[in-house]
């Protein structure tokens, strides 16, 4: 397709994913079998979503692939670092997400996704003890050895481009920091005099992929690219960076429902989320600092959706303070369950003349299953991006997000409603596609 917004999607795409866990497993073997149409990818946007563009008489609605050139399942070869050695067809039959019977008919090509070493401080998670671990010196050796892994991939799988993803386990939460964070020149200084602290291996992993001109996706919480030595460092290069944390099952979930409680100017008094989780990243999870991560990332969904300044009589009271409803989140380890997640949200909501009324919602949702979808559409579509010559933070990917990142330097708020990130999206590829962005409700 022709179009001079965007650079045609010719030849490869590398997708590399750091982490060869339960959902990355399950969303290679996703594609290898949708690829050889043993099954379909549902969820995923870019594969079913269709957008109207134009109006009137004129509009039609086109898939994505009809409005912007995008990479095809067939394109995409598949890269991973783990700490673990496992193979992408062990690592798929560990994580007993699917059946034994949707993974054999690719298990040769599975087998070929060998994970390279790691990038990896213990210190940064505790629980994991794996030996497929890089021995580097510094920081800045980290990021020479990954930059080194990633055009050795390039060249090998002759990619014609690649993108980054982060899908390994969350690590403890790192403060942004604004002697370090704040430019790239600090970030820069910091991991060549090997600051254990404020660099975190994840870091090292996104500025080797901008630095190789590969987009770079957070799917995980750690604040890795929410930082401004990053936005810099993706403005500076001409890529685009997106995060943080895949909108999966609790949070989609509320970004979709708490709409309706704001839309219909209920009030809301309190809302009290708790999951019980039992693969490795509920046990990651388990321990505090790492949870620390993920509950930032989980609260402030909410809060700009149903804003307490805003509607001080809807929103303003419940807590201990009384200013803002009562909000609470938990994640409880409990490996019978593995990647079965189970959610509650017990919502405590209130009407005319403040009468109480209570909301339950029970998800018996598959985590991985829910989050594979999400890491194909955020990696095609960040290719999208690339070559639409979009660069620094994509906003309109807040939609596939749990925690949108934002400039917070500049006050700007992140956009948690599930219905105004879709139109985020849409009239993002209405851009590059060179169509009128609007906000119709179709
Ligand atoms: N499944 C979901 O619904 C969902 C939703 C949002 C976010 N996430 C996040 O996605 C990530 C992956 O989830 P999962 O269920 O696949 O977890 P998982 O534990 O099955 O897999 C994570 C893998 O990352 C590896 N790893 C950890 N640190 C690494 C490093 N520095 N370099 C390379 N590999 C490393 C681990 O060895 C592990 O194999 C987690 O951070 C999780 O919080 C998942």
């Amino acid at each position: 397709m022709e179009n001079q917004n965007v650079e045609p999607a010719e030849g490869n795409l590398g997708i590399m994913v750091v982490g060869l866990g339960a959902v990355t497993s399950t969303f290679m073997t996703g594609v290898l079998m949708a690829r050889k149409g043993l099954a379909k990818p549902v969820g995923s946007m870019t594969q079913y979503d269709k957008i109207r563009v134009g109006k009137g008489a004129d509009k039609k609605y086109l898939s994505y692939g009809e409005i912007v050139p995008m990479a095809k399942l067939d394109d995409i070869v598949f890269g991973a670092w783990d700490v673990y050695p496992a193979n992408a067809f062990q690592s798929a039959m560990y994580a007993e997400v699917l059946q034994e019977k949707d993974i054999l008919p690719v298990k040769d090509e599975l087998e070929k996704i060998v994970p390279i070493k790691a990038a990896f401080d213990k210190n940064f998670a505790k629980r994991l003890d794996g030996d497929n671990v890089k021995d580097c010196k510094t920081r800045w050796d980290m990021v020479e050895q990954i930059r080194a892994d990633i055009r050795k991939f390039k060249a090998e799988n002759n990619c014609a481009r690649i993108v980054v993803a982060w899908a390994a386990s969350t690590e403890i939460y790192v403060e942004p920091n604004m002697q370090v964070h704040d430019t790239l020149e600090h970030l820069e200084a910091a991991m060549k005099a090997d600051d254990r602290v404020n660099i975190a291996p994840s870091m090292c992993y996104a500025y080797a992929a901008l630095a190789e001109g590969a987009p770079f996706i957070m799917g995980a919480p750690n604040t890795t690219v929410d930082i401004p030595a990053m936005w810099e460092m993706s403005e500076k290069l001409g890529l685009p960076i997106a995060g943080k944390d895949f909108k999966t099952g609790q949070t989609l979930v509320k970004s979709g429902f708490a709409p309706i409680i704001g839309t219909r100017c209920l009030g809301l008094s309190g809302w009290f989320s708790t999951n019980i989780l039992g693969n490795r990243d509920g046990l990651v999870l388990d321990e505090p600092a790492n949870f620390r991560t993920k509950e930032v990332s989980k609260l402030s969904t909410l809060e700009t959706i149903l804003k307490p300044d805003a509607q001080p009589d809807l929103y303003g009271h419940g807590n201990d303070t009384d200013d803002q409803y009562y909000h609470k989140v938990r994640i409880n380890y409990y490996p019978p369950r593995n990647d079965n997640k189970e959610g509650w949200d017990a919502i405590d909501i209130f009407g005319w003349m403040n009468y109480p009324m209570q909301i339950k919602i029970n998800f018996l949702c598959r985590d991985s299953i829910l989050a594979a979808p999400l890491l194909l559409d955020l990696c095609l579509l960040s290719d999208l991006a690339a070559r639409a010559g979009r660069s620094g933070i994509q906003r309109f990917l807040s939609f596939f997000l749990k925690a949108p990142m934002h400039d917070y330097t500049k006050g700007e708020e992140p956009v948690n409603h599930l219905f105004q990130q879709y139109t985020m999206l849409k009239n993002a590829l209405r851009e590059i596609g060179g169509y009128e962005a609007d906000e119709e409700i179709d």
